[in-house]
């Protein structure tokens, strides 16, 4: 399963990096103004940024919601970097736009799916990931993990190439259940990947060997 990060925040995007198990960042426009990255040029700066920090995929999100507008914006963003893939929503004009970049040969992230109808759509239409947003389902009482497994399961039957990308992940037992669930990519927060380390045993038994060390060699 690859990691991405879920953060527009470089200083949490080097931490992740430095672990040296980052395969990527996600991005969205509420992650942007998180960090007070605003206007075009300073926008378009930042995705340099993170690309320079970290090898694997980084997805940038279209803000219009027309097909033109979209195709313009994900081909823009495309050229910025190899390392973009186009954040595109799942709407009907969402759909058309994801059809039109695969065909020119540019990788696209289908965002904001919460159902297995859709995440079908996401992958006919030729999305590179599709992004299930887990956490906002268990928000309202649904179970956003069961929603990886049935599409993991829908895709695998019918042979689909796209990528679950497990998205909304508000901590790290989530990580664990997306794995169990199949998902072939989790974008997290830092924390919830930092939690992944954290194991009581493993604290007590490297003091007893760093005691036990200390005892015979002072
Ligand atoms: C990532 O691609 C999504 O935009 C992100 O995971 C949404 O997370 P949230 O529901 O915590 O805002």
């Amino acid at each position: 399963m690859k990691f991405f990060i879920d953060t527009a925040n470089l200083d949490q995007i080097k931490e992740a990096q430095d672990l040296g198990v980052l395969d990527g960042v996600t991005t969205n426009p509420s992650l942007m103004a998180k960090e007070g990255i605003s206007g075009a040029e300073n926008i378009i700066n930042h995705y340099k940024k993170i690309c320079d920090i970290v090898e694997g995929d980084v997805s940038a999100e279209v803000i219009s919601t027309d097909f033109e507008g979209m195709i313009k914006e994900g081909e823009e963003l495309a050229a910025l970097h190899p390392q973009i893939v186009v954040k595109i929503p799942m709407i009907k004009e969402g759909i058309k736009a994801i059809k039109y970049l695969t065909g020119k040969g540019i990788r696209t992230n289908c965002t904001l799916v919460f159902s297995v109808g859709q995440a079908l759509l996401a992958a006919k239409a030729g999305a590179t990931y599709v992004s299930p947003f887990i956490g906002r389902l268990d928000d309202i009482s649904t179970d956003g993990v069961e929603l990886i497994a049935q599409i993991v399961e829908m895709y695998n039957y019918y042979g689909f190439e796209t990528e679950v990308l497990a998205a909304s992940i508000r901590h790290t037992m989530h990580i664990i259940q997306c794995m169990d669930a199949g998902a072939d990519v989790s974008t997290c927060p830092l924390n919830a990947i930092l939690g992944l380390l954290n194991h009581p045993l493993t604290d007590i038994g490297l003091e007893k060997f760093l005691a036990d060390y200390k005892k015979v060699n002072g």
